[in-house]
């Protein structure tokens, strides 16, 4: 039995040194494909300013809102295009860092109808998806938003 590198010969199982590792920002299967974009986030309009009621505690929200989500919150509005996108940033102190992002980005009609059509999405400050795609929990909450799954709580910004 071989216990040393490189005795296997040329049936040795060692890794092709050509190959990349995996980039950790990989997208998940299903996630949005455009969620590069959330490099552009502090560019965002910010739409709302709140503490959040999602279940992960006391965290401080920041709503920002592509150009194509802009109507967000307003009484009167059509409906949300496919490709707008919405970014929650939360931290644990109002301008503190950013620990985590919730993303939703409008698809197309009939991707995902039991959540609105959203994309729904948790992201890490350094872009790496930790969940995306038809998050099924996200959605059912949702769900109970009064307009398109959103809920639109705005304070001045
Ligand atoms: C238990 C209910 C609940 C769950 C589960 C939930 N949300 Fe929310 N979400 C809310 C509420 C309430 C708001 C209003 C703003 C706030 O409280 O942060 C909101 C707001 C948002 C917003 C801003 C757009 C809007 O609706 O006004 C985004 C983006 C968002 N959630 C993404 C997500 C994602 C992604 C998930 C799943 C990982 C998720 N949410 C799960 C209740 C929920």
């Amino acid at each position: 039995m071989c216990l040393l590198t490189g005795c296997g010969g040329s049936r040795s199982p060692r890794k092709d040194p050509g190959v990349e590792p995996r980039p950790s920002a990989a997208p998940v299967e299903g996630a949005p494909a455009n969620l590069a974009r959330i490099g552009e986030v502090e560019s965002m309009a910010i739409a709302s300013r709140i503490q959040t009621a999602h279940p992960i505690g006391p965290y401080s929200a920041t709503i920002r809102v592509d150009q194509a989500a802009a109507a967000y919150g307003k009484p009167a509005r059509g409906p949300m295009p496919a490709g707008s996108m919405i970014v929650e940033a939360l931290s644990r102190e109002q301008d503190g860092p950013v620990e985590l992002y919730y993303v939703m980005q409008r698809m197309p009609k009939g991707y995902f109808p039991e959540g609105g059509d959203w994309n729904y999405a948790v992201v890490a400050p350094d872009g790496t998806i930790k969940a995306g795609g038809k998050l099924a929990l996200c959605a059912r909450c949702h769900a109970e938003a009064a307009r398109e799954h959103l809920f639109e709580y705005v304070t001045a910004p």
